[in-house]
Parts: C-alpha cells; sequence; structure tokens
C-alpha cells in the first residue's frame, strides 16, 4: 500500500537528508544523523528563523553550554518535576510511555491524569508493543533528562539541557546590562536539547537529542502591549482556543487585534508571536489548512503561565504535532532562579515623574535599647527601620528569632520620600520552536508526485531560500567547451554564495528529476547557444517552465529568484 511517509523516509535515507544515526552499529531510536542536503536544509531553516527573531526583533543571540550544574535544574524545577508517566509492560517487559498508550485509545485528557487514574486505564488495554492485555500495572514518573557527572570522579552532577531556555534566565543579569538595564529585552538561542524520551517511536517528532530554536522576551509585568503591535494587528490566524476545544468547535479565523481585545489570547506579545510564528511557517512552505495554533486548556497550562498557544501542524502520519509553544511564562522563572542562587533577578525601572510617598520613620532610642538587648540591639534597631508598629510594642525578628520591643523605646515620625522608580521582576514571553519537527514538517508538505513523460516525478517543492541546493548548472554535454564554461558559472555563482552544483552525468531529463528530488528550485541549462551569444535557460522546478537569459544576469537574477524579489512567471 502507497503510504506518503515511507516515500519521505526512502527519499531523504537515498539522498542524503536524514540517516539513522552509528548505523553500523544497529542505530538508536531518538537520535538522527542529518546528513549533507539535510544538514544544509536544517541551516537554511534556521537562518529564516534568525531573520524574524535577530533581524526583525532585533533580539540577539547566545549560545550557552549543551551541559549545567545541578542547581541549574534545582532552581528551574526540572529535576523535581519533568517526569513523564511510565509503564512497564508485564508481558514483554518494555517500557512505554503511560499516557500516550491511553491517548491512542482516545482517552481523553489522558496527559493530566494522575498515575493511579493512568494506571486504572491502562489495565484493560493492549500493550503497543506486544499487544497483550496489559492487567493490572504501576504508572511511575521518569525524569526525562540525561544525567551525567562533571569532571573526573562523581562529586558534581550535571544535566543535559532539556531546553535552551534555562541559559537565557541564568544569564539574566549579564543580559540586563548589556541591554543598558531597560526592559522590553530578549535572547535567543539555537542550540541542541536533550530528553530522555520513553519510547521515541515517532522518527523525527518525538527524538532523544533535538534541536530548538527559543527566544525569551523579558518584558514589564504591567506593559504587555508590544511595541510593534501594528505590524501584526490585522494578520488572521486560525486559533483553537479553550472555549472551541471545551465545545467541541472548529478553530475559527481571527485578527490578532480581535483576539487581545475579546480576551481570547492573554495580552498583544502573546498574539505578536502567534502571528509572527503563522508568518514564519508560511514562508516555510507550511499550508494554512495544515496550521493552527491551539490554545493549552487549564488543566494542562503549567501553573505559572498566564496564556499558552501551541502551534500545531497537521501531518498524514501522526495527526496535529505541536511544532511551537508560545508561552506567557510570568515572573516563574526569574523568581525560581532567584530563590535558589539567592542573587537579585530584578530590574530598576524610572518613572517618568518621581513620585512621592509618606513613610513613617522609626528611629530607635539606643540608650534605651542597649541594656535591654545587649549585642542584639545594633541588628534590632536596623529591624525596627522596616517594621510595622504595634499598638504598644512591635515585633522584629533578627537571625531567626522574634522579639517583641515596647514602643517606648524608639520614636516614629512620618516623612514624604521621593521615589523616583521601581524595582519588578520581569514576565518572559517565550515563543519556543522545534526545529526538527519543522524540518519534517517542511518535507511532508513540499513533496509531491507528478507525471512527466510517462514517468512519475518525485519533487521537494521546498520553498527556494531554504532549498539545501539553490541552483543545478547542467552543461548539455560535457564537451567543446560547454563543461568548462559551466564550471565557471558555478565557481561565479558559488563566489556570490549561492549554492550552486555543477552536474554533467546523465540525459538532462534525469539530471532535472534528480534536482527536482533534493528540491532544487531552479536549474541553468548550457546549450550549443551558450557558446554563440552567452545565453543559457533557467527551468523552475514546480512549473518546469523554462526562460532564456543572459548568462552575466545570472548573479542578479538568482540571488533575486531566491529571496521572492523576483518572480520567475515575470521573467516568461
Ligand atoms: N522552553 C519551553 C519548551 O521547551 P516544549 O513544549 O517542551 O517547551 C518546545 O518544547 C518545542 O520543542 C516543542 O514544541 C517541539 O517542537 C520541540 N520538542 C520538544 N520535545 C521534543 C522531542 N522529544 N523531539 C523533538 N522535538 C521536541
Amino acid at each position: 500500500m502507497y503510504d506518503i511517509y515511507e516515500e519521505i523516509i526512502d527519499l531523504t535515507r537515498r539522498r542524503g537528508f536524514i540517516w539513522p544515526t552509528s548505523e553500523c552499529y544497529g542505530s538508536v531510536a531518538g537520535f538522527i544523523d542529518y546528513g549533507p542536503l539535510g544538514a544544509m536544509l536544517k541551516r537554511r531553516v534556521e537562518d529564516l528563523w534568525r531573520s524574524f527573531y535577530v533581524y526583525q526583533e532585533g533580539y540577539y543571540e547566545i549560545e550557552c553550554p549543551t551541559i549545567a550544574q545541578e542547581s541549574v535544574f534545582i532552581g528551574s524545577g526540572h529535576v523535581k518535576e519533568f517526569a513523564d508517566k511510565m509503564v512497564q509492560c508485564p508481558h514483554c517487559k518494555e517500557f512505554l510511555r503511560a499516557d500516550h498508550i491511553a491517548e491512542a485509545h482516545k482517552t481523553p485528557n489522558a496527559q493530566t491524569m494522575s498515575s493511579e487514574i493512568l494506571a486504572r486505564t491502562l489495565m484493560s488495554l493492549p500493550c503497543p508493543s506486544c499487544e497483550k492485555i496489559f492487567g493490572p500495572v504501576e504508572v511511575f514518573g521518569f525524569n526525562l533528562m540525561f544525567k551525567t557527572a562533571i569532571g573526573p570522579g562523581t562529586q558534581r552532577t550535571g544535566y543535559l539541557r532539556p531546553e535552551t531556555a534555562q541559559g537565557m534566565f541564568t544569564d539574566f543579569q549579564r543580559l540586563l546590562r548589556f541591554y543598558r538595564d531597560k526592559l522590553p529585552f530578549g535572547a535567543v538561542q539555537i542550540g541542541k536539547a536533550y530528553r530522555n524520551e520513553i519510547s521515541p517511536r515517532q522518527g523525527m517528532i518525538r527524538l532523544r537529542e533535538f534541536n530548538q530554536a527559543e527566544a525569551e522576551i523579558f518584558v514589564h509585568p504591567m506593559q504587555k502591549n508590544h511595541p510593534e503591535f501594528s505590524r501584526y494587528r490585522d494578520y488572521i490566524v486560525p486559533l483553537y482556543s479553550m472555549n472551541e476545544q471545551n465545545n467541541g468547535l472548529s478553530p475559527k479565523k481571527h485578527t490578532m487585534d480581535a483576539a487581545v481585545k475579546t480576551n481570547i489570547i492573554a495580552n498583544e506579545y502573546v498574539a505578536y508571536y502567534i502571528a509572527l510564528t503563522h508568518e514564519l511557517l508560511t514562508k516555510l512552505g507550511i499550508k494554512e489548512e495544515r496550521m493552527r495554533f491551539r490554545q493549552h486548556l487549564r488543566d494542562e497550562m503549567a501553573h505559572y503561565a498566564s496564556d499558552c498557544w501551541d502551534a500545531e501542524i497537521y501531518s498524514d502520519r501522526f495527526g496535529w504535532v505541536e511544532t511551537v509553544g508560545i508561552a506567557d511564562r510570568t515572573d516563574y522563572d526569574l523568581n525560581a532562579h532567584a530563590k535558589e542562587s539567592g542573587k537579585e533577578f530584578k530590574v530598576f525601572v524610572p518613572f517618568d515623574v518621581p513620585k512621592t510617598k509618606k513613610q513613617l520613620k522609626i528611629s530607635a532610642d539606643m540608650g534605651k535599647l542597649g541594656p535591654l538587648f545587649k549585642v542584639k540591639a545594633k541588628l534590632i534597631a536596623d529591624a525596627l527601620k522596616d517594621a510595622i508598629p504595634g499598638e504598644t510594642s512591635t515585633r522584629v525578628i533578627v537571625e531567626g528569632e522574634e522579639y517583641e520591643v515596647p514602643n517606648s523605646l524608639f520614636s516614629m515620625k512620618e516623612e514624604i520620600i521621593e521615589l523616583r522608580g521601581e524595582e519588578v521582576v520581569p514576565h518572559v514571553i517565550e515563543p519556543s520552536y522545534g526545529i526538527d519537527r519543522m524540518i519534517y514538517a517542511v518535507l511532508e508538505c513540499s513533496y509531491y508526485e507528478d507525471e512527466v513523460e510517462g514517468e512519475t516525478r518525485k519533487v521537494l517543492r521546498l520553498p527556494a531560500r531554504i532549498a539545501p541546493v539553490q541552483v543545478a548548472v547542467l552543461p548539455l554535454m560535457n564537451k567543446e567547451g560547454l563543461d568548462s564554461l559551466a564550471s565557471e558559472l558555478n565557481s561565479r555563482l558559488r563566489s556570490n554564495a549561492i549554492f550552486s552544483v555543477y552536474d554533467d552525468s546523465g540525459a538532462i531529463g534525469r539530471r532535472y528529476r534528480r534536482h527536482d528530488e533534493i528540491g532544487t528550485p531552479f536549474a541553468v541549462t548550457l546549450d550549443f547557444d551558450t557558446i554563440k551569444d552567452k545565453t543559457v535557460t533557467i527551468r523552475e522546478r514546480d512549473s518546469m517552465k523554462q526562460v532564456r537569459v543572459n548568462i552575466d544576469e545570472l548573479e542578479t537574477l538568482i540571488p533575486g529568484l531566491i529571496h521572492d524579489k523576483i518572480q520567475f512567471e515575470s521573467l516568461l
């Protein structure tokens, strides 16, 4: 039976996009190699992401280690909380993800069920591995982080990072200085993340080592209006809100402005990055009808998040796949690291106009305090400055001990003080992209088969901007000077940062098919007219139409075509 997934996997292996890792030893589930074309495709997808987050948004990119010391993940909560629910099949002994099994059997809310209820649900279900009914089983938490030891011996525990985000939180103070102490600011990071997934059976969708592109945008907690919101105010996106999910309705299209005004989306920042993500995914070639933005349900949303949306892409094989998460994480992460590290994660925000405030000034009478509290008197006097006075006496805590100080031992005076600003813990808006899932979606959306001259033509209709090979340079024959003209053209294109490939092997039709299959958007053919009048043909992959141009025009035409500045149709 024809299976598009198998066709794509076959193509990606044969043509050097994606390979199973360390195949000669038997590959390991959850790990893949990007082959020559895959690595190039990945780099181009990341560069498109950069064109939005670094060039458009102006957020600088940083690079942190992929291993971090244990305290980082104690602070972030991953050591305690980052676990999936696991079950071991009593028959075949395979370890499996309990909620995924329940989900596959249409159990609602399996992801948020307690271990006890999941165990009860699994009792009557078959094991996906050996197909025997589970019967009584135990469901338990399995922490997904890979643990390691830093340095010789095992004195220092480290973990491979399960997300790139934490580096941006732990670098917060340095980033704040870099951005000259002003909110809002953002940092981005593209890199590897690691999760010891329990049973990764979905190819590139669930990996143990994968690639993330994340932005952490630090904003004033009371100012969640994006300064550039007008860019996406009227942008329309299909939203699958809590309301639609709870009432069995379909996603609805909204402008970002309407979605914020009607409180479907919590604030402009979240709406802005939903629209930006939609635009970015469209540029990657993901079709409108395969995209939706699903809001997390109340019991699915992290307790600290005030709003969270997943960009989901429809896969013929896997159904709706979460590919990007966009969340308002509030001040959770910065407070958590402040608590664990004992450092301050705050920003001083000056007021436009200084404010005044009435304040009670308490001054201790050391002559009376000294004889009563002896060595602690000075500390008690300091603590009194911030105390709230009682009716006759005032309580203060010094070095963990409580002291009751009679009000007769100090004087109180109301004074007016000037406030120049306030200290705030910023909130974090986080768009988090899974690069591998994006690449899989791109491959599935761009794969086509059509018929040319009675033969099936396999085509990857990749947007020109992300195609690994951008131009195929094809001399009609490798003689009579055509080959040297073609090699010269190839070098000229490459010296202009256009990745072209010289190919003179086989009939021209075969060469076109070879390049169609790897998504090369343009093929330049040199024939005998090229020798006479310096003209060549440019063939466009999808329409297979050809246009004749002067060879010297290619250095400007090709970049224009790749970056959508020139439409191929306009050349015809
Ligand atoms: N910092 C937030 C965060 O990491 P997440 O939803 O756990 O959020 C973000 O991950 C994205 O990373 C997901 O939307 C997905 O695209 C990708 N991702 C997560 N786990 C993955 C895995 N095991 N294999 C491949 N991609 C994964």
